[in-house]
């Protein structure tokens, strides 16, 4: 277990995984990088201004985030990383790119409905990922 990435959302699921990852990285010495993704927006009728003022919201409580995650990384090296797009495309290109050994994501997200096993992200996460994924319940 060397390199992790953990997806975080802000949800309480995914606050169980980073919570996970965390005991995983302090037995093994590993890495953390948490990734939070801002989602694009593609609802046609929002007004482009609108648009913006949703993002810029929602890139400052991604920031907000991940500060505290860094303050609370204590001796483990945690890095932290905001993108934009897709989020289960981005967080795949990033366990790419930082070569993971693993991807922690939580099961459920902010926006799903609980009836489904796994959520929309986790589920293309757990398809599509060249690395092994530990989906946290
Ligand atoms: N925008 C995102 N940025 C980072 N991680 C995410 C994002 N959305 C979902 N995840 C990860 O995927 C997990 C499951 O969420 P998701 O599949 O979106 O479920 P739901 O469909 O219930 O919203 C989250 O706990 C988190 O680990
Ligand atoms: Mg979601």
């Amino acid at each position: 277990m060397k390199r992790i990435l953990v997806a975080h959302d802000g949800s309480k699921s995914s606050e169980k995984a980073l919570k996970k990852a965390f005991e995983i990285a302090g037995k093994f010495k590993s890495p953390v990088v948490v990734v939070s993704v801002i989602p694009d927006l593609y609802l046609t009728e929002l007004m482009e201004m609108d648009r913006r003022r949703i993002v810029n919201a929602l890139s400052e409580e991604a920031k907000k985030l991940m500060d505290k995650i860094r303050k609370r990384s204590g001796a483990l090296s945690v890095k932290t990383s905001i993108r934009q797009g897709d989020p289960a495309e981005e967080i795949l290109k990033a366990a790419v790119g930082m070569k993971a050994d693993v991807i922690v994501t939580g099961s459920h997200g902010r926006h799903g409905a609980g009836r489904f096993l796994l959520g929309s992200v986790s589920s293309k996460i757990v398809d599509h990922a060249e690395c092994s994924v530990l989906v946290v319940k």
